[in-house]
């Protein structure tokens, strides 16, 4: 075990603690952990599952179900793009397309400098304003690709 994965594993184990006796502990004790770190790390699923007495499969199945939790850490500004009904129907297709081609990554990626990542987010109750967005937390509606270009700007990609 290296120095990192060591003090992850400390760390986690804190958390579980925190959490012992809840009951369905494993989905806030994820989100614990990637409020600390910033993400889920690989090296705290075995402990994650050693503490709930899980498999790691288990645990892995629960983080990869939810989107919102990351395996990497984000970048400094986290944008993300309804991908539902509501808003693939308003053309939410062709904006995140265009963010792709302009930030030059996929879902889930970060751009190479460390500006921005970008995920799928799947209906921000913002249905009435299609297609929407989420920028650090403020949700933005009528996102064409000339309104992204202006967000992605604002956070400096
Ligand atoms: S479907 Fe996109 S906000 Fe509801």
């Amino acid at each position: 075990m290296t120095q990192g994965s060591a003090d992850i594993g400390t760390r986690v184990a804190e958390i579980l603690t925190a959490h012992r006796g809840m009951e369905g502990p494993l989905l806030p004790i994820l989100h614990a952990v990637q409020a600390d770190f910033g993400h889920v790390p690989q090296d705290a699923l075995p402990v994650i599952a050693k503490g709930l007495n899980l498999s790691r499969a288990e645990v892995h199945g629960v983080m990869s179900f939810y989107h919102d939790f990351r395996v990497e850490p984000a970048g400094r500004h986290v944008v993300k793009l309804c991908r539902a009904e509501a808003c693939q129907a308003m053309g939410s297709d062709a904006v995140a397309d265009h963010a792709m081609a302009r930030l030059g990554i996929d879902w889930h990626g970060t751009t190479a400098d460390g500006a921005v990542t970008l995920e799928p987010v799947y209906c921000l109750g913002l249905c009435a304003c299609a297609p929407a967005a989420l920028v650090d937390g403020r949700v933005v509606g009528r996102v064409d690709a000339a309104r992204l270009d202006t967000l992605l700007a604002e956070v400096g990609a």
